[in-house]
C-alpha cells in the first residue's frame, strides 16, 4: 500500500464527545510518610493536558487539520485550563458549561516518571442534549467528518440525532464507542472499539475468523459502512462488507505509554479521511501515528512532521534522490536527532573511482551526507555543449546508489547557493586542489557558523579525462 502525506490544512473536523482536563502533579519522592506506609511527594511541577474528546481534538490540530471541539464542561478554573491550552492549541473548542457540575479531571501523581496514584474527579453530565444537537448542527457547517468521542461521561445523550445531522450533510462519522449497547451507534461511518470493547460487545473471539464473522456481523446490525478493531501491541484490524479484512500490525519502535493510544488512533483516521484519503491508507496512517504516540509518556500527541517522517521511513524515501522540500524535512529530522549534515555538489556525469572516495572521506566528516547535482542545463553552460553524457535522472540514480550517499537533490543555477542557504549544511566540502575560499558557497555557510573543507583529488581520475579518453579511441 503506497502511503503519503495527507493535505491535513485542508480537512476540517468536528470533535464532539466527553472533554476532560488530565492533570499531572509531579515531584521527588525521598521518604515514607511517618502517618501511614505511603511515599511523600514533594510536588514541584504541575501540568495540565486536554483529555477524553479534547485530547482527539488537540492531536487533530497536532496534524495541521482545522479542528472544532463540541462537549460539556463546569465552571471552574479546570474549564479555564483546559480551554486556555485549547485555544493555545488552535483548537476552536465549544463548551456546553454547567455551573454546579465539576469539569472532569483526572489527577494523576507523578514521581519518577512513575504514576502513584489516579484520583478522578467527576459526576456525570446532565447535558441539555437538544442545545447540544442544536449546536453540533451548526458547528457541522463546512466540516468534513464528525467524530463522536464517548467515554460514557454524560456528554453524549442524543448520539442518532448527532449522526444523523452529520449524514444528512453527507458527512462521514466516526465513532470510539464506550459501553455494551453499540445500537447508540447504528449508521455511523466508522466505529473503533478496542479488542476488549468489541468483545464485551459481541461475544470472545476464539480466533481471526471468528473475529472477522463477528465484526462483520455488528457491521450489518449497525448499518457501518466499517468497522476498525485496535488491538494494542497487536495493531489493528479493518473489516468492510464485501471486501477482504485488513489487518496492521503494530508500528511501534519503543513503548512508554499506551495512554491515548486510542485518541492518536480515531484523530489520525478522522483527519486523513478528511484530506480525502482512502480508507486503507487512513488506517495505516493512524496505525503510524499511534506506534509513534506509544513512545511518548502521558497523553500525547504527535506532529504533522513526526507522521511524515514515519510515512517516509514507510515509505523508504528516508534515503535517496528527493525534491528540495522533501529533504528539508529529512535534514530537520537528522538535526532533531543531532545529526551533522555534509553537503558537496558537483556535475559526476561518469562517476569514478576518485568521486566515490571523496565522497567517503566527505561522508565520514559527519552523520548525513547530501550531494547536490547541477542539472543538464547547468552542466552544458558550464561544462560545454554535448555535456553532460548522463541525464540529471540517471546521475543522481547512480549516486543514490553509492553507501556514503544519504540524499540527492538536484539544482538548476550554475552554483549551489541558493541550495545552500535552503539546507544550511554543517560542512560544506569540495573535491580539489583549491583553497577554502574559492569553494563557491564557502561564505555563505561560514557565515552562519558552518564549516568549509577541501578534500584532495584522487590522482588521474577526472571525467573530463574519461571523456577525452573515450574520444582519442
Ligand atoms: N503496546 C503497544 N505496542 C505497540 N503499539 C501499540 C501498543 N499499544 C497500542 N498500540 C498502538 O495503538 C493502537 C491503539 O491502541 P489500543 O488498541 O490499546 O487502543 P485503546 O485501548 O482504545 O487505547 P486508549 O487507551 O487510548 O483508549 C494500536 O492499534 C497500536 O497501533
Ligand atoms: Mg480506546
Amino acid at each position: 500500500m503506497k502511503l503519503s502525506m495527507p493535505r491535513f490544512d485542508q480537512a476540517p473536523v468536528l470533535v464532539v464527545g466527553d472533554v476532560m482536563l488530565d492533570r499531572y502533579w509531579h515531584g521527588g519522592t525521598s521518604r515514607i510518610s511517618p502517618e501511614a506506609p505511603v511515599p511523600v511527594v514533594r510536588v514541584d511541577q504541575v501540568e495540565d493536558r486536554p483529555g477524553g474528546a479534547a485530547n482527539v481534538a488537540l492531536n487533530i490540530a497536532a496534524l495541521g487539520a482545522p479542528a472544532s471541539l463540541a462537549g460539556v464542561t463546569g465552571e471552574d478554573e479546570a474549564a479555564v485550563s483546559l480551554a486556555d491550552s485549547l485555544h493555545a492549541a488552535g483548537v476552536a473548542a465549544h463548551f456546553q458549561r454547567i455551573a454546579d457540575q465539576p469539569t472532569i479531571v483526572k489527577l494523576r501523581v507523578m514521581s519518577r516518571h512513575q504514576q502513584l496514584l489516579r484520583m478522578d474527579f467527576e459526576e456525570p453530565f446532565r447535558t441539555d442534549a437538544d442545545a447540544l444537537a442544536a449546536q453540533v448542527d451548526a458547528l457541522l457547517e463546512g466540516v468534513k467528518v464528525l467524530v463522536l468521542s464517548d467515554y460514557g461521561k454524560g456528554a453524549l445523550k442524543n448520539h442518532q440525532a448527532l449522526i444523523a445531522a452529520a449524514r444528512r450533510r453527507g458527512i462521514p462519522v466516526l465513532a470510539d464507542p464506550k459501553g455494551k449497547d453499540f445500537a447508540i451507534y447504528r449508521g455511523a461511518t466508522l466505529i473503533t472499539p478496542n479488542l476488549a470493547e468489541f468483545e464485551a460487545v459481541v461475544g470472545a473471539c476464539a480466533d481471526e475468523s471468528e473475529l472477522v464473522a463477528k465484526g462483520l456481523g455488528l457491521i450489518g446490525a449497525l448499518e457501518l459502512e466499517a468497522l476498525l478493531v485496535t488491538r494494542g501491541e497487536h495493531g489493528m484490524t479493518l473489516l468492510r462488507p464485501n471486501l477482504p479484512e485488513l489487518h496492521l500490525p503494530a508500528r511501534a519502535r519503543e513503548v512508554f505509554d499506551v495512554t491515548g493510544a486510542g485518541d492518536t488512533v480515531i484523530s489520525t483516521l478522522a483527519a486523513a479521511i478528511a484530506a480525502g484519503e482512502a480508507l486503507p491508507q487512513a488506517v495505516a496512517l493512524a496505525n503510524l501515528a499511534a506506534g509513534i504516540v506509544v513512545g511518548k509518556l502521558g497523553t500525547a500527541c504527535i506532529s504533522a512532521p513526526e507522521l511524515r517522517r514515519a510515512v517516509q521511513r514507510e515509505e523508504g524515501s528516508e534515503r535517496g534522490v528527493m525534491a528540495l522540500e522533501q529533504l528539508q524535512t529529512a535534514v530537520e529530522d537528522a538535526r532533531a536527532h543531532g545529526e551533522r549534515i555534509v553537503f558537496t555538489n558537483g556535475c559526476f556525469d561518469i562517476l569514478h573511482a576518485g568521486h566515490v572516495t571523496y565522497l567517503e572521506q566527505a561522508r565520514a566528516l559527519g552523520d548525513r551526507l547530501v550531494v547536490a547535482v547541477n542539472d543538464d542545463a547547468s552542466v552544458s553552460r558550464l561544462k560545454g555543449p554535448g555535456r553532460p553524457i548522463n541525464a540529471v535522472e540517471r546521475r543522481m540514480a547512480v549516486l543514490a546508489g553509492l553507501g556514503a550517499v544519504d540524499w540527492v537533490v538536484s539544482f538548476s543555477e550554475d552554483t549551489p547557493e541558493r541550495l545552500l542557504a535552503e539546507v544550511r549544511p554543517d560542512i560544506l566540502v569540495k573535491g580539489g586542489d583549491y583553497g577554502v575560499e574559492q569553494v563557491v558557497g564557502a561564505e555563505l555557510v561560514q557565515a552562519y557558523g558552518g564549516e568549509v573543507k577541501v578534500l584532495g583529488l584522487v590522482e588521474n581520475s577526472s571525467t573530463t579525462a574519461i571523456v577525452e579518453k573515450i574520444r582519442s579511441r
